[in-house]
């Protein structure tokens, strides 16, 4: 395995059931470098939390290699030493303890770690890292679903783990705040150096990482990397119908929008070529 990757996977495959038997995973070739924040998209089914449970060695592969964090899963003996070391974990559903308080919920993780005084300055240190040392004596219920989100993130971070696996982490949050979400997790990401592997639906909370893993039906379907905003924007453009519409020539399309013949040609060689003709369009399009 070469030094620098903390995610290494081989034709990774997961089976289950025998007889009608489904294939979550099929033959998964993924590696991920240290430091990297990587969104996992694709459909319902397609396999992304199967993939994120045997990352975090809640499940084992049928076949194929895998390595995280140094440690080869397959053969790996001690489950709860490497969880509680190399990674952490954040739900779509919090799954914080009720009747913990935000402080004794990032504490939880870090017992046989740390002692009692250690403990309660890291979990303070980290509650202030998401921005809610005003809130560490609240209990769950008193938080709002971001800020409980938040206090996952925290307590996800208790043990400094280099890997941290979110599925779906915003998923239960309005767009606003899941944007929020991600914004800190990039923080993170960046000041700690925490890789970060995030599963989501959302197209908006993905393109706030750094590449994109698109998967279907248990294989990686493509990888994109995320560019700048605006060829971000250009790329959801291509996709819209008013895109596709451009770049087919759809005459229905022109008609609706009321494009020239000049204006669908600089349109269309925008939509293809990205970047370079952004400045061919503001100066010249009307
Ligand atoms: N414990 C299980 N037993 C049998 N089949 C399972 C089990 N867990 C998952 N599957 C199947 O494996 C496939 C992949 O499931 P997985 O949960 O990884 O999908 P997902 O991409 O996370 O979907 P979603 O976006 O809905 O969360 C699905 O067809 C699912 O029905
Ligand atoms: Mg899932």
């Amino acid at each position: 395995m070469a030094a620098d990757w903390i995610v290494e996977t081989r034709r990774l495959t997961r089976v289950y059931g025998d007889g009608e038997s489904i294939r979550a995973l099929d033959g998964i070739d993924l590696t991920v470098a240290a430091g990297e924040l990587v969104a996992i998209m694709g459909p319902s089914g397609s396999g992304k939390s199967t993939l994120l449970n045997i990352l975090g060695a809640l499940d084992k592969p049928t076949s194929g290699e895998v390595w995280v964090d140094g440690c080869d899963l397959v053969n790996l003996k001690d489950q709860d030493g490497f969880r509680s070391k190399s990674v952490g974990f954040i739900f779509q559903l919090h799954n914080l303890l009720p009747t913990l308080t935000a402080l004794e919920n990032v504490e939880v993780p870090m017992m046989g770690h740390f002692n009692a005084a250690d403990k309660k300055r890291r979990a303070e240190y980290l509650l202030s890292l998401v921005g809610l040392q005003d809130r560490r004596h609240h209990l769950p219920s008193q938080l709002s679903g971001g800020q409980r989100q938040r206090v996952a993130i925290a307590r996800a971070l208790a043990n400094n783990p280099r890997l941290v696996l979110a599925d779906e982490p915003t998923g239960a949050l309005d767009t606003a705040s899941g944007e929020e979400l991600m914004r800190l997790i990039r923080d993170l990401n960046q000041t700690q150096g925490t890789t970060f592997l995030v599963v989501t639906h959302d197209a908006l909370v993905a393109r706030q990482t750094k590449r994109i893993v698109m998967m279907r039906d248990g294989k990686i379907e493509r990888e994109d990397i995320v560019g700048s905003p605006l060829e971000e924007d250009l790329k959801l453009w291509q996709y819209s119908v008013l895109g596709q519409g451009i770049l087919s020539g759809s005459e229905d399309v022109m008609r609706m929008f009321s494009l020239s013949e000049r204006e669908q040609k600089v349109l269309k060689t925008f939509l293809r070529k990205g970047m370079p003709s952004v400045s061919t369009y503001s100066a010249k399009g009307s």
